[in-house]
């Protein structure tokens, strides 16, 4: 089966409009954030209208009914990644709360000076700046696996520092949301657990466009977000293997996430409500829930498969205009995105002008300044995404609208 993009378009309300006089909407923006479906909206809005109640705490039927929806979202979380128990899905805003769970509660707890932590050049801000504020404070080492010069994570400078030893956690992008680079996540688990560290992925961009197995993967900890993958924001997800959430500390404290409170100390709430302190998003992951039913509907196999064909269809294309410089890796190591500078246009320039024809990209550093300034040595790049509802008339359109921005710069 392959997926009808025509139906699946039809699912999508908002990319039926006009966004200028004569330019429909081309939404080429969805490792930023990707739209919603009727199915998705709608259940937000039944929620709302029919079950909406605090939960976990009132003895009344909506409470229930509410409690009732949030957890069954969680069993359904749990199916999409294959993790083995329902205590293993904590809730959270998205993945850089996620990630900032992880370090402030695993990292505090376990980390010190002469550990090292293990990250790369190639990581969102999100899986940098809390890990350099923790190590600010504790003196541990961070060190960063550079990339090959096909834009792949460079494997033997990996390996060579985990031979140094002290390793404590490699945390890693799944997907680069820059170049769309496809980190071997499961060959690193597996190196990581040699040297006994642990391993945390950053799947944001990953879970979105593919079958992501975290037991397959033997990933520890691992966190996406719902709006990447058809569901609201606000809503994120960490995945945790049920051994190293019990013994991590809580995040936050409040309501919720204990079991008993004096006035001389409290103890803790079992998993996964542990860390799941104050009044959750309920109404958002009943959202995420119903993203993961419409994903598992069309299939993430036809998805994934759909994804590639228009990343390599963008990628010929693009790759035909003089002067274009693309910053993604080589079939079959990247997913989901086309990034490119152009010599006579800065980045900026070329987002708005492609605006100006319906166009939406994304331009700067994606949240990813290192990768930018330190190893490319540009301040910015343009980045086309692709998703599920894309077609390759949209490439087309790209294609089009990068040709304008060369002849008006070019004049
Ligand atoms: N991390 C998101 C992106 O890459 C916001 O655009």
């Amino acid at each position: 089966m392959t997926l009808d993009i025509q139906a699946v378009r039809q699912d999508f309300p908002i990319l039926h409009q006009e966004v200028h006089p004569g330019k429909p909407l081309v939404f080429l923006d969805s490792a930023a954030s990707s739209q919603k479906p009727r199915q998705v909206i709608d259940a937000l809005e039944y929620y709302y209208t029919h079950s909406h109640a605090n939960v976990h705490r009132g003895l009344h039927v909506l409470s229930e009914a509410a409690t009732d929806a949030y957890e069954k979202a969680r069993d359904k979380v749990q199916k999409f990644i294959n993790a083995a128990h329902r205590e293993e899905i904590i809730y959270t805003r998205n993945t850089t709360e996620s990630m900032n769970l992880i370090v402030q509660s695993w990292g505090r707890a376990n980390l010190s000076q002469g550990d090292v932590v293990i990250l790369s050049v190639m990581e969102h801000h999100a899986n940098l700046v809390p890990w350099q504020m923790l190590a600010a404070e504790k003196g541990f080492t961070i060190r960063y696996v550079p990339l090959c010069d096909d834009k792949t994570l460079n494997m033997d400078a990996l390996k060579a520092f985990l031979r140094e030893g002290n390793v404590k956690a490699v945390s890693l992008t799944h997907v680069s949301n820059v170049m769309g680079t496809v980190n071997p996540l499961k060959e690193i688990a597996a190196l990581a657990h040699e040297a006994g560290a642990i391993t945390i992925g950053d799947g944001a961009q990953a879970v979105p466009h593919m079958k992501v197995d975290v037991q397959d993967l033997d990933v520890d900890l691992y966190a996406f977000s719902g709006h990447k993958m058809c569901g609201p924001t606000g809503i994120g997800i960490l995945y945790g293997k049920q051994a190293i959430l019990d013994a991590m500390p809580p995040f936050m404290g409040g309501g919720d996430m204990i079991s008993r409170v004096t006035l001389n100390g409290s103890t803790w709430n079992e998993l996964p409500y542990k860390f799941e302190a104050g009044t959750p998003a309920i109404a958002e992951a009943v959202g995420i829930g119903a993203a993961v039913d419409y994903l598992s509907g069309l299939g993430m196999e036809n998805i994934h498969a759909h994804g590639q064909e228009l990343v390599e269809y963008a990628h010929d294309r693009l790759a035909e205009i003089p002067g274009l410089t693309l910053y993604n890796p080589d079939a079959p190591y990247r997913s989901g995105v086309a990034t490119f500078t152009l010599p006579e246009a800065h980045a900026h320039d070329i987002a708005q002008i492609l605006d100006s024809e319906g166009i939406a990209v994304r331009a700067g550093h994606h949240c990813a300044m290192p990768l930018h300034k330190e190893h490319f040595h540009i301040p910015a790049t343009t980045r086309a995404s692709f998703y599920l509802y894309n077609t390759t008339e949209e490439v087309d359109k790209l294609v089009d609208g990068i040709y304008k921005v060369k002849k008006l710069f070019n004049r």
